[in-house]
């Protein structure tokens, strides 16, 4: 698998902790887009630009995304991540301005110059990787593998019942997405849930002095404030940190494939990822019924190592 990617994001707290940890670790990034979801995409480019001036890396062109979704109105979560995205720590403007053209367009164009070279990740609304495929219906010969926060299979979802925001968001493009003749990997609640900071996690974020990490924790302040109506003490999710931690160490998880594909008609169940759960294992080898994809999904993840890896990350200078 390629460790270098393009990321797709709503950055968004727990985005802006993933690009923190994923290149201090080392990985490249050869292009982000924005989309909408956690904030409008033009917030969550000046936010992912803002990141990575803090994160020290430069050269990485950011694309603003799509507006809204494919069929459905624009909902935005500032209720979660503060009015600014960064949980109101009302950062100073970033040095740069996002690159031209659009998001989608930028994924197109990546994939032509770099055939096969970097893996494509998306941390919220699946909107532009659509958009893309509907630009290029050649695109999976150019990007074999894909990697989505998204999505809940046997836990509760996060914005209804049963539907997990990134999906829930868009599920139109979640669903041409999941259709793609690429490998997706979905990275769903029933692991990121899991994946809970600790207070001494904490402790060890807050103490280190290191631009990153300062900044690491001043966002977190927020996410934990908000975090203390659904989980019980300070503690929250590392929902797109895991998903960028897996590309960078895949061992850190095992898997299972299970077809797959987002409701799209019903009223409170829209926008879930429905997997046939029915256990025949000859069934995940073959090619599911029209309309259902097989998808890669985590069974078992090792939080233990996950978390001190991220914690290492956002506290390195
Ligand atoms: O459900 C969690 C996802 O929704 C994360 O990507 C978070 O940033 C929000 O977009
Ligand atoms: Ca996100």
């Amino acid at each position: 698998m390629n460790k270098a990617i393009l990321l797709d994001c709503d950055t968004g707290i727990d985005d802006a902790l993933a690009i923190l940890d994923f290149t201090a670790r080392g990985g490249e990034l050869v292009a982000v887009g924005s989309v909408h979801g956690n904030v409008p995409a033009p917030v969550g480019a000046r936010n992912t630009l803002r990141v990575l001036e803090i994160a020290g890396v430069e050269g990485v062109p950011v694309c603003v995304g799509a507006a809204r979704p494919l069929a459905q109105p624009l909902l935005t979560a500032e209720h979660v991540h503060g009015q600014d995205g960064l949980g109101n720590t009302n950062q100073p403007a970033p040095k740069l301005a996002a690159a031209p053209g659009s998001a989608a367009e930028q994924i197109v164009r990546m994939a032509h110059a770099h055939p096969g070279e970097f893996t494509l990740v998306a941390i919220g609304p699946l909107t532009n990787l659509a958009l893309a495929l509907l630009l290029d219906p050649e695109l999976p010969r150019l990007i074999p593998e894909v990697y989505v926060m998204g999505g809940a299979v046997e836990v509760p979802g996060n914005v209804s019942p049963t539907a997990e925001a990134n999906i829930w968001h868009d599920p139109e493009a979640a669903q041409l997405v999941i259709e793609g003749d690429w490998a997706v990997t979905l990275v769903t609640l029933d692991a990121t849930m899991q994946a809970l900071l600790t207070p001494s996690d904490l402790k060890a974020i807050s103490g280190a002095s290191s631009v990153r990490a300062q900044f690491a924790s001043a966002i977190l302040d927020h996410y934990l404030d908000v975090y203390q109506q659904w989980i019980p003490g300070r503690t929250c999710p590392l929902h797109d940190p895991l998903a960028l931690a897996l590309v960078l160490d895949p061992d850190l998880a095992t898997y299972r494939t299970l077809a797959t594909q987002v409701e799209l008609r019903g009223g409170t169940t829209r926008g879930t990822t429905v997997c046939d759960l029915r256990g025949d294992p000859a069934s995940a080898a073959q090619e599911p019924a029209p309309g259902w994809r097989n998808v890669r999904y985590l069974d078992e993840l090792d939080v233990e190592r996950f978390r001190a890896l991220f914690v290492a990350g956002v506290t390195s200078p």
